[in-house]
């Protein structure tokens, strides 16, 4: 749509507003790269911690980086007290983001401050939030259980780490690695919803707490990182791959969405889906059940046969968070948290554009056309109508 000369890009779609060296989305493709390497490549062979310091750092880390990083992040974990006790005091009820975002835009009350009185927005503010948030997360799931929060463990990687103090005791192997491979390929994903938000609360030179938080707020809708927590909710729904295809024709019959398909950017299968649906089918085995995995997957063949009845040339495939639903589901982490799981990854992200943002900042402040009522003189109250036209 065009109005006095300027074009009204519906959600932006296809709009360039600015640049980043952090990753690259190929929708036409499905390839996704981190400072230009293949998630195909890092997701078998890169640990996330790795991930967080080529984001922030510019660089893969070589042995001496590795284990400075890994330190600063065993060293940071630990949750002020008084917010820990705010936790105690929320109720149960409480859903998981609302409480990570509380908790996380808390955390600068407790965070020092310049000579201006304003908070440190570097790399180590970024590093102590990604530190933190799967301390948080974590806290939460035990307390809400009626449990006491378990201290972290310095020595431990993030993703051990979280189920570490989950479950108050060391996770499977291949249960971390599960959950180390998921952050890796959340880390980072260009000017998604809920980078933009960082980058633009970033822009006004809000400091990196108010900047996560937004991007957190922006994160929960299910059209974005809600999404996971929604694919789940689906997968119970559906109960057994027998009901796939009978719950995808109801629910596009009712003009709903399936939860998980679809991406704005790739026209084909999200290349993050391939790698979740092999962790998924390894997590069944290791739990030995797979009927969540066998039931996602007939899901995404139900959706695809369905959406190509309707549409053959359709390009709504499988997206990150269709197959984060069984992989966390047999991690034994709740539902409703998965959003929360995918933020604890995606805050890499998050932060590393927050300071690429700050390094050569300007206003973000876009335009937009103008469809109200024609200016006319203000109305005295005795002369309005109740429906608000204008005598
Ligand atoms: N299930 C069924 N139909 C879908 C769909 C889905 N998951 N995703 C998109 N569509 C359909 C829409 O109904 C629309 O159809 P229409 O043209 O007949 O009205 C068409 O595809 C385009 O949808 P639109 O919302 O304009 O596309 P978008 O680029 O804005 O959507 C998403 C991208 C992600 C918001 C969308 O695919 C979606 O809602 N997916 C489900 C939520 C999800 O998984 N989000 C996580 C993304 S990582």
């Amino acid at each position: 749509m065009s109005t006095q000369g300027l074009v009204v890009d519906r959600g932006l779609e296809g709009v360039v507003v600015g640049h980043t060296g952090l990753s690259n989305v190929e929708g036409a493709v499905g390839r996704l790269t981190y400072r230009g390497y293949d998630i195909d490549d890092l997701a078998p062979n890169a640990t996330f911690e790795e991930i967080v310091h080529l984001l922030l750092y510019g660089h893969l880390p070589v042995a001496a980086e590795l284990d400075r990083l890994k330190r600063e992040l065993g060293s940071r974990r630990s949750l002020p007290e008084p917010l820990v006790n705010a936790m105690q005091n929320v109720p149960k009820t409480a859903w998981p983001m609302d409480v990570l975002r509380t908790i996380i835009s808390g955390l600068s009350l407790f965070s020092p401050v310049n000579s201006h009185g304003e908070h440190l927005s570097d790399v180590h503010t970024a590093i102590e939030l990604i530190a933190k948030m799967p301390s948080i997360v974590a806290a939460w799931d035990r307390i809400r259980r009626g449990l006491d929060p378990v201290e972290p463990r310095a020595d431990l990687s993030q993703a051990g780490n979280f189920l570490y103090m989950r479950a108050g005791k060391l996770p499977h192997q291949i249960e971390e690695q599960a959950l180390d491979t998921y952050f890796v390929l959340l880390a980072d994903h260009s000017y998604n919803a809920s980078t933009f938000a960082a980058r633009v609360a970033a822009s006004t030179r809000a400091d990196v707490y108010a900047s996560v938080t937004a991007a957190l707020a922006t994160l929960q809708g299910d059209l974005h990182g809600g999404a996971a927590s929604a694919a789940h909710a689906t997968l119970v729904e559906v109960g057994s791959p027998a009901n796939a295809e009978k719950y995808v024709r109801d629910a596009l019959g009712r003009g709903e969405r399936i939860m998980g398909m679809g991406h704005r950017e790739y026209k084909v299968r999200d290349p993050r889906a391939r790698h979740l649906e092999a962790m998924a089918r390894k997590l069944s085995e290791h739990v030995g059940n797979s009927h969540t995995y066998e039931t996602a997957r007939a899901l995404e063949e139900a959706s695809r046969k369905v959406l190509q009845e309707k549409k053959p040339d359709n390009t709504i495939y499988a997206n990150v968070d269709f197959y984060t639903a069984p992989v966390l589901s047999d991690l034994g982490i709740p539902g409703d948290e998965f959003t929360c799981l995918f933020a604890c990854g995606r805050v890499a992200g998050w932060t590393a554009h927050i300071l690429e943002q700050l390094a050569d900042n300007r206003l973000i402040r876009p335009q937009a056309t103008y469809d109200g009522p024609i200016p006319g003189p203000y109305v005295p109250i005795e002369r309005r109508s109740a429906n608000g036209v204008r005598s």
